[in-house]
């Protein structure tokens, strides 16, 4: 049994942005693994992974809304921003030795679904109205992002 699964009830209705969210949730899975089997090595880096995907997974999702012209751009990437660092102070305790897996996965399950059903479902008619226009963008930057 996974932690969480994605359910169609957290779809953006954008496939390429549904399909990062997935492989945020896999990486949560991941942690949840890791922290079952009290492999510290694999925590840090599931963590490390996760942290790294997460803020490119943003960056990926502020470009493409602001080349919709979603008017809260500037907003919903404060709202990243924050997000980034107060995840930033997981990590530092982790390093500390703090166990801090399951309060974090908890946390980013409540946050991620609310963030998901609230701030990304508002920008996406903007992104599915302008995705044809982007297709060659979001190949080329899927590239540069994720490799
Ligand atoms: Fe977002």
């Amino acid at each position: 049994m996974s932690y969480w699964s994605w359910d169609p009830s957290l779809s953006v209705g954008v496939d390429v942005i549904d399909g990062q969210h997935r492989r945020i949730i896999d990486y949560i899975n991941e942690l949840d693994a890791a922290n079952l089997a009290r492999d510290k090595s694999k925590i840090t880096e599931v963590l490390q992974g996760l942290v790294d995907y997460t803020i490119t997974h943003f960056s990926f999702e502020e470009d493409l809304m602001l080349r919709a012209g979603y008017p809260l751009s500037d907003s919903h990437k404060k709202v990243h921003e924050a997000f980034i660092a107060h995840i930033h102070k997981y990590v530092e305790q982790h390093e500390q030795g703090v166990d801090i897996s399951r309060q974090l996965m908890s946390e980013l399950q409540i946050w991620l679904t609310n963030h998901i059903k609230n701030d990304d479902q508002d920008y996406s008619p903007y992104v599915k109205k302008s995705l044809n226009k982007q297709q060659s963008w979001i190949g080329k930057t899927l590239k540069k992002m994720f490799g």
